[in-house]
């Protein structure tokens, strides 16, 4: 048997990059016959391969009951074939063959919601990617096998609803009560892009006219109340269609464009060719029911996923090592089209704030990866932060180096080259570097390394000469694994400013990469340099890393008053903000002075309030306590870290006096026809309630509950429960049945009820008892599972101290009935190691002891990782 090019049957269960090799057979096409029943699913599959390199025919495939196997025409009997739980083999297979299999699968049993499985009483739906395809057939299920599908499906008619990808060729009824439909992918795709959905659902239907003149069929699929909540989606869809036109020049390719909502899920949504399926939290979108962060995040989930069409889809990845190429990518394209959709400074902030939140901690804990890693036991725990964040930030620091047209030539270039094929992150950068004509390759760099590097600033001010000098040092972090880590290319968006009259220099300088007068980028790729501005005429103030241009951990020594200073008059408003959480952070873990927060913030925000709310409520952001202990390495006690952000947010509260109780009266969102004005003012309506609760001010309450009441909208409704369930208001109990009342029947609503109860600063581990046992909480419904286990993982006080029993058993629980949620909800406790004693140890003991009675891949790498730091 040829073992390495199958190397899940090594002993240590380790995949390795270098071990790549091609598949021995192409699959030209595959006609998959899936035939639902209520116990159980029959599925037969014709392939048609032909030999590309010697070796063995490799099938892969998991839970399979095969009952029959033919091979050009002639039954293969036991002892023609090798099979064990994860392939079938067959040595010394014809370079033409036709392979006929048909498996019995069990998808009314099947909770992985991995393969095919059934989503709720009316529905069965497959999510394939990275590795499901395998549990429906037998197939070389890996990305660089490219077919032609044609796909026909039958169940019963309580099932109206027959979907597979492309284009329906054929309806039809069997006997009495069951029907099918034929559908057939034009295109060739990888088989996790396969989709099929059975289900009784009602449909929105819209269409759109592509730049070549195509008509697209667009429809969003979900259960019949659930229609209303679509149309923000299917309005996302057209303008993303569009947006990727103008942009990339990308139009779509197929007659029909379908996305179906599903309830139990396991991430976001999935891509699948022509038939997206949807996390119905991130499709459906209603100011009644939905946040205003869940109608954003629903409009870029519904971009990310069309954007795929042609990163991933069209051209997708030569291995799973590559997932960054298409995730990476697709990530930066749905930041760079929500940044069109709201305000770009706003959104830049918040993704630069869940970068910060999730990927930098990751990168510096025991999960830490290069974003095309090297290796890996378990795919599944490789769609990390580390792959999309850093691997968006990636692309971004290409495309801010290289401006708008020549990263456009660049991308030009790559649909060029590679339409059709499965490719790798070189021929990414590559395509890149020869079409804008500017040479990228040393950013490889940054795709084969783990860690943030830190990026070291100092300025000096030669008065004399009117001249500034910035010089630069990089430095990573030693990693045992990574022993020869190099510098990497840096770009340093910035800008000057007159100290005196906070004016904006020209910039100077003969080494900037890219010089837009006054704002410059300089490319730092060594280890060391300095660089100097001339004609400055007073003492500058520099703001660095506009736009957050690459993801480094910069250290410059500001003054706090420079940080003020930058609050008060950087012109772009991620700056703003970024001056503000420096500073911030500064105060909170460093004992620094709030006075001079408190005064650019007093000097700044009173008018921003009313010319941008959107970002003032940004402005106003005070470093999580997560956020906070992800900055802390060693004895980290979380108690302490949320006394002293207690004790700032006190202190700013008092300090603004009337401030908060006057601007909450002066708001009135439903006034505002934008959206976006109209979400800044409900997200600082709530911010002005929360500090009127932190200022004692018991009158608060009453206006919480009557904007709880009066509200028909969520974001108000929620911020409302928050602030009264959160200070333990004599209201919290009426809202919160008024609440279930009202939503009880609206899943992703009620979701939001667990949520604020479990992220409750005073919640105890009888109220997460109590909401695990509520008869509405469901372990076979990812997002209910999250609601409480997210919630709770808000406050590090509670999720370090009972948290730790929750998340523990909830591993061991998914282990085997859902290994992808299990090793998620662990990944919360990989930073057990910065605790002080006795918790250090505590938590590390109850890790230990879960060690034996985890089986899955997935759990088992994520406990073993986490133990080894
Ligand atoms: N291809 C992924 C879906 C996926 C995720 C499949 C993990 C298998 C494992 C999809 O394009 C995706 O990235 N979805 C994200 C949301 C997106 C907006 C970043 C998700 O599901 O969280
Ligand atoms: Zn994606």
């Amino acid at each position: 048997m040829n073992i390495a090019a199958n190397p899940h049957v090594q002993a240590d269960q380790t995949v390795y990059l270098k071990d790549y090799q091609k598949p021995s057979f192409l699959v030209e096409s595959i006609n998959l016959d899936i035939q639902v029943y209520d116990d159980h699913t029959v599925v037969e599959s014709t392939l048609v391969m032909n030999r590309q390199t010697a070796g063995d025919l490799v099938l892969l495939g998991r839970d399979l009951e095969l009952k029959s196997i033919v091979l050009n025409g002639k039954n293969l009997e036991v002892g023609q074939y090798q099979l064990d739980h994860e392939q079938l083999v067959i040595t010394h297979a014809p370079d033409q063959v036709i392979l006929n299999t048909q498996v019995v699968i069990h998808p009314e049993s099947n909770t992985q919601l991995e393969g095919l499985y059934k989503a709720g009483g009316d529905l069965f739906v497959t999510q394939n990617e990275p590795e499901g395809f395998r549990k429906i057939t037998f197939y070389p299920d890996r990305p660089d096998v490219l077919a032609e599908f044609t796909t026909r499906v039958e169940a019963d008619k309580k099932f109206p609803v027959l979907l597979a990808n492309g284009n329906l060729l054929e309806t039809g009824t069997v006997g009495e009560n069951r029907h099918f439909a034929i559908w057939q992918d034009p295109t060739k795709k990888p088989s996790y892009l396969f989709a099929c959905v059975i289900g009784d659902l009602a449909v929105l239907k819209d269409h759109y006219t592509t730049s070549e003149g195509r008509e697209v069929a667009l429809e969003i699929y979900a259960i019949e109340k659930d229609i209303p909540k679509c149309h923000i989606a299917m309005e996302a869809l057209k303008h993303s269609m569009r947006w990727d036109e103008e942009h990339y020049g990308r139009p779509y390719d197929l007659d029909n464009y379908m996305i179906v909502a599903v309830s139990q899920f396991n991430m976001g949504a999935m891509e699948n060719k022509g038939l997206n399926i949807f996390n119905t939290s991130c499709v459906l979108a209603d100011e009644e029911y939905t946040t205003d962060a869940a109608i954003m995040r629903v409009q870029s989930v519904i971009a990310h996923e069309y954007f795929h069409n042609w990163t991933g889809n069209r051209i997708t990845c030569r291995d799973w090592f590559q997932l960054c190429l298409k995730e990476g990518l697709t990530v930066f394209r749905d930041q760079s089209f929500s940044e069109d959709l709201q305000s770009a400074a706003v959104q830049r902030i918040d993704d630069v704030a869940v970068l910060k939140a999730h990927q930098f901690p990751e990168d510096a804990g025991p999960l830490s990866h290069p974003p095309r890693p090297d290796h890996f036991v378990e795919i599944n725990n490789f769609y990390t932060a580390t792959v999309y964040e850093k691997g968006a930030e990636i692309n971004r620091m290409m495309s801010t180096l290289l401006g708008k047209e020549k990263f456009r030539q660049g991308t030009d270039e790559y649909f060029h080259r590679y339409d059709g094929q499965a490719v790798t992150v070189e021929d990414w950068v590559n395509a890149l570097s020869a079409g804008s004509g500017v040479d990228l390759s040393n950013f490889l760099t940054w795709y084969n390394q783990p860690g943030t590097p830190k990026l070291e600033a100092k300025g000096e001010y030669d008065e004399q000469n009117h001249v500034y000098r910035l010089s630069f040092k990089q430095s990573l972090k030693v990693h045992p694994k990574y022993p020869n880590l190099k510098a990497v290319p840096v770009p340093v968006a910035l800008a000057l400013f007159n100290a005196e009259t906070g004016e904006q220099y020209t910039l100077h300088c003969q080494d900037l990469f890219v010089n837009e007068v006054q704002d410059g980028v300089y490319l730092f790729d060594q280890d060391t340099a300095t660089i100097e501005f001339s004609n400055v005429t007073q003492k500058p103030v520099v703001s660095l890393l506009r736009n957050f241009s690459a993801p480094v951990n910069l250290d410059f020594d500001y003054s706090d008053d420079e940080l003020a200073f930058l609050i008060e008059y950087e012109t772009n408003g991620f700056n703003q903000w970024q001056a503000s959480q420096t500073l911030l952070e500064r105060i909170l873990l460093k004992d620094h002075a709030v006075e001079p927060y408190i005064k650019a913030i007093k000097n700044t925000l009173p008018d921003l309030v009313k010319k941008d709310p959107l970002l003032a409520s940004r402005l106003f952001d005070v470093p999580t306590e997560g956020y906070l202990g992800s900055r802390i390495d060693h004895d980290y006690k979380p108690e302490a870290i949320q006394e002293k952000r207690n004790s700032v947010l006190e202190t700013l509260a008092r300090e603004l006096g009337a401030f908060w109780k006057e601007t909450y009266l002066s708001l009135d969102p439903s006034l505002q026809n934008d959206f976006s004005q109209a979400m800044g003012e409900r997200a600082l309506k709530n911010i002005m309630l929360s500090m009127m609760a932190r200022q004692g001010d018991d009158s608060v309450f009453d206006l919480a509950y009557t904007q709880y009441s009066q509200t028909k909208n969520m974001s108000e409704r929620l911020g409302a429960l928050r602030v009264l369930v959160w200070n333990d208001a004599p209201q919290a109990q009426n809202a919160l049945d008024d609440f279930y009342r009202r939503y009880k029947d609206e899943a992703l609503s009620l979701d939001q009820w667990f949520m604020v109860q479990a992220a409750n600063p005073n919640a105890t581990a009888e109220t997460i008892k109590a909401l695990t046992e509520h008869p509405d909480y469901d372990l076979g419904t990812p997002n209910r599972v999250r609601s409480v286990s997210g919630g709770l993982s808000n406050n590090p006080v509670n999720a370090w101290s009972f948290g730790v029993e929750h998340y523990i058993g909830l591993a061991e629980y998914f282990d085997e009935k859902n290994p992808i949620l299990g090793s998620r909800l662990l990944q919360v406790l990989s930073r057990w190691y910065t605790l002080a004693e006795p918790q250090r140890g505590n938590v590390q003991n109850a890790l230990k002891d879960l060690q034996p009675h985890v089986k899955s891949k997935n759990v088992k790498e994520t406990l073993n990782s986490i133990l080894s730091v």
